[in-house]
């Protein structure tokens, strides 16, 4: 699927197929993987960023996604309701281990 670098905004999104369990609905399904989501300081709250995101949402339609994934931290609250806006759900909990 790969990256859109407009010069106002910035994000990745490749496509993935995971292997799953028996009882994941989305067993054998492409999803989409969304990195990187960024608009440029000076140019936020313009709807660049809400463009970005629906283009990658319908490139990843186009190739047979489920399912668009990201993560963000649980502290910018602005960027959840940015992403709730367009249809996502904090339905699950990331967790990272670093290294
Ligand atoms: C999140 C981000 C990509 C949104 O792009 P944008 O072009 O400013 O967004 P839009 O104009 O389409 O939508 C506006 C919404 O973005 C969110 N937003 C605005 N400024 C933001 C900021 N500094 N940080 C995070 N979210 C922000 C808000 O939800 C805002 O809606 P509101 O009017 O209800 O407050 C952009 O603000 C950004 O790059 N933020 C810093 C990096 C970041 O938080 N990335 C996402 C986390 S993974």
């Amino acid at each position: 699927m790969g990256q859109a670098i407009a010069s106002r905004g910035l994000l990745a999104a490749a496509p993935v197929r995971r292997q799953t369990t028996e009882n994941d609905r989305f067993r054998g399904a492409w999803r989409a993987q969304v990195e990187g989501v960024r608009v440029r300081e000076d140019l936020r709250n313009r709807r660049i960023g809400t463009r970005l995101m629906e283009w990658a949402i319908g490139r990843a339609r186009e190739r047979g996604c489920r399912l668009v994934q990201l993560t963000s931290n649980k502290s910018r609250l602005d960027a959840r309701r940015f992403y709730e806006r367009l249809g996502f759900s904090a339905s699950h909990v990331g967790m990272k281990l670093y290294l």
